[in-house]
């Protein structure tokens, strides 16, 4: 099979990862990948966002499989592109097409989609550019915190939480005069929910679904979860508190809903779905549907699917999910993201990195990194994440605190606290 993979994160070097270890993979580019994945395919320097340029790759280079990394393009219509493109509608296209990627690029969509389909979510209401007065009357019943929503995609910026009702409506007020542009003309205004985060993530071919592992991630840059919101510090696999009776719930009132309530609504959706979950009380809720993988969660839940994933891939692409087998390491995996100082405010790049050899037990996955005159330098806020396998998350914890340290680069920091909260319940 040759594959190309879109994105070049950490998620992307994991994926790219598992990919490489199937008997059926012939090739794999990554466009534009990192210097991680220029280990293991072959890099493409291509804007992903340009359907045209990705789509006479894939025609000279024979690709039968697209995978979609991150969400942009495919709520840009990336699925839809080669659909209605005569010479490229062979191609599977892993990621769903424009009316499914939905469930992400609009919350306000898919607030109301829960609603359609009871699906357990926070209360919520959603108000437009010119409704900024009822929305203030709306947030004046309501108690804090309060949750404020930009509607479309905001790069991770769009959710803003506020104790005090005042800055609230100033937040408000600055969402619905554009912050972030259209994504902004709507805002979800949603009751703040208590509890302890997840995400959970299946892989569907709009009938059919399997349910890849679980994983906890930490958003916060400081330890004991302070500090500002970036695109993840770490991650932990399986999550103690996700037992049986809990998952049995996911599965029942919030999997299950959703794509049998995609299908009905006429959404023909194909490709990962990650549902970002708070369990509140013992009972799942749902916080936000991504179109596709997370990252870190990727970096933990791509070396726990013992199965291979071009099977995977072959049963979207075939319609014959149903008769592939998902079998899980029941080992743990920890990831911690090392970061460049500074991040997720100004931070520099460029700084030269060296990765001594890890145990047989450890990876280092790649995220903004770039060869540059025969070296691996660092080029974004998230550098590398590292991996490791663990009885529990004890064990998995200290071989990878152990092998951080054969990483080095001026300025880097990570979080030395990454799954320490799940180590009791482990
Ligand atoms: P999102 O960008 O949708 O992942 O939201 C960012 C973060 O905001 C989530 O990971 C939660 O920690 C928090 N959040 C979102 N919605 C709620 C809610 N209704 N109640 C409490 N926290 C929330
Ligand atoms: N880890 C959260 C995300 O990928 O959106």
């Amino acid at each position: 099979m040759k594959l190309l993979l879109l994105g070049s994160g950490a998620r992307e070097h994991a994926l790219a990862w598992k990919i490489c270890k199937s008997s059926q993979l012939e090739k794999l580019y990554v466009a534009p990948g990192n210097a991680g994945t220029s280990e293991i395919a072959e890099n493409i320097a291509m804007d992903i966002n340009d359907f045209k340029a990705v789509g006479d790759f894939c025609v000279q280079h024979q690709i039968e499989v697209v995978v979609v990394g991150p969400e942009q393009p495919l709520v840009d219509g990336i699925h839809d592109y080669f659909e209605e493109t005569k010479k490229l509608n062979h191609i599977a296209i892993i990621g769903p097409k424009k009316e499914g990627a939905i469930i992400e690029g609009s919350k306000d969509f898919s607030k109301a989609f829960m609603k359609r389909h009871r699906i357990p979510t926070a209360k919520s209401k959603s108000f437009k550019k010119h409704q900024i007065q009822e929305a203030i009357d709306y947030l004046e019943q309501k108690e804090g915190p309060y949750v404020l929503k930009a509607d479309g995609l905001a790069a991770g910026k769009g959710v803003i939480i506020e104790e005090d009702l005042n800055r609230a409506k100033k937040s408000l007020k600055k969402l619905l005069s554009g912050q972030f542009g259209s994504s902004s003309e709507i805002v979800v205004i949603e009751d703040f929910l208590s509890g302890v985060e997840l995400s959970v993530f299946i892989i569907t071919d709009g009938v059919n679904y399997k349910i890849l592992p679980e994983a906890k991630d930490y958003k916060r840059i400081g330890e004991g979860d302070t500090g500002l919101n970036t695109g993840g510090m770490g991650a932990i696999s399986p999550v103690p508190f996700a037992n049986r009776e809990f998952m049995d719930k996911v599965e029942n009132q919030v999997i299950i809903p959703t794509v049998k309530g995609l299908k009905k609504e006429g959404i023909d959706y194909s490709g990962f779905i990650f549902f970002g979950l708070i369990a509140v009380k013992g009972d799942p809720y749902v916080i936000e549907y991504n179109c596709r993988l997370g990252d870190p969660e990727t970096e933990v839940i791509m070396p726990r699917l013992k199965s291979d994933i071009l099977e995977l891939f072959d049963g979207i692409a075939t319609d014959t999910l149903s008769e592939r087998d998902v079998e899980i390491d029941l080992r743990t995996t920890t990831a911690v993201m090392m970061v460049s100082g500074g991040y997720p405010e100004e931070y520099e790049k460029n700084k030269e990195i060296t990765i001594g050899e890890l145990d047989d037990k450890s990876v280092a996955f790649h995220a903004g990194t770039v060869i540059r005159n025969n070296k691996i330098v660092s080029n974004g806020g998230r550098v590398i994440a590292v991996t490791s396998y663990g009885k529990n998350i004890e064990t998995a914890l200290k071989k990878t605190y152990s092998n951080i340290e054969k990483i080095q680069f001026d300025k880097q920091y990570y979080r030395k606290d990454i799954g320490r909260d799940m180590v009791k319940k482990s």
